[in-house]
């Protein structure tokens, strides 16, 4: 199967995946304060409004996508937010920040790789998670077990992603989510993982 071409995606219009907002689960975690001040990275964060949901005064939020256009709709979805709020065009493969981060978003993200890129997933976010910082991952579209050959977005559950998810996390907490998008009901977990010192 053909790569998809994300860029042309974004060109075309073609952002079937853009629910219009974050998701609840995300909602959640910022109420129950368990999102750190700091620096927070969300990859793969599209149109950005799970950008708009982490900004705060005492965060450096920082989202990176592979598409321009991405980063103008962003723009003119949320002109303004509180804090530090970058927006990067970058892959996230090769993302190099001169700093790491307290926390990383992925939303969307893994189930959009080829599984053939979630070995390199592993190892950036190894690279990209500060010593003690929290990746979040809400896991979509989720099967048990998984029944589908074809993505994106390419189903997952909760025990295919530990396989990717090496022994520098520990985990943290596994839920299943109530309240999510119309549509996305059932499909989706969080998943928080520490990494380790
Ligand atoms: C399925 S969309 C999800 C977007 C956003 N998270 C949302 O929920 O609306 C996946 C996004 O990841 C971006 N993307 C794909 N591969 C990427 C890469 N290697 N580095 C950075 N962004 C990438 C695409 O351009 C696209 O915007």
């Amino acid at each position: 199967m053909a790569p998809v071409d994300w860029q042309q995606n974004w060109r075309a219009g073609a952002t079937p995946w853009d629910a219009g907002a974050s998701p609840p689960a995300l909602r959640s975690l910022v109420d129950r304060g368990a999102v750190p001040s700091g620096r927070i990275l969300v990859p793969g964060c599209g149109t950005g409004y799970d950008l708009a949901t982490l900004a705060r005064t005492d965060r450096e939020v920082v989202g990176i996508d592979l598409s321009e256009d991405a980063r103008k709709a962003f723009f003119v979805a949320h002109p303004e937010l509180p804090g530090s709020v970058v927006y990067e065009v970058a892959d996230f493969f090769s993302y190099t920040p001169a700093d790491g981060f307290d926390f990383v978003w992925d939303y969307t993200f893994f189930c959009a790789l080829d599984p053939g890129q979630r070995t390199s997933w592993n190892e950036a976010m190894r690279r990209l998670v500060n010593p003690g910082g929290v990746l979040a991952t809400l896991l979509f579209p989720f099967e048990d077990p998984i029944s589908g050959t074809q993505g994106p977005p390419w189903p997952v559950n909760t025990s295919m992603v530990r396989s990717y998810v090496d022994g520098g996390f520990e985990e943290l907490e596994t839920a299943e989510v109530n309240r999510t998008h119309p549509g996305r009901e059932g499909k989706e977990r969080l998943v928080l993982w520490r990494r380790g010192a």
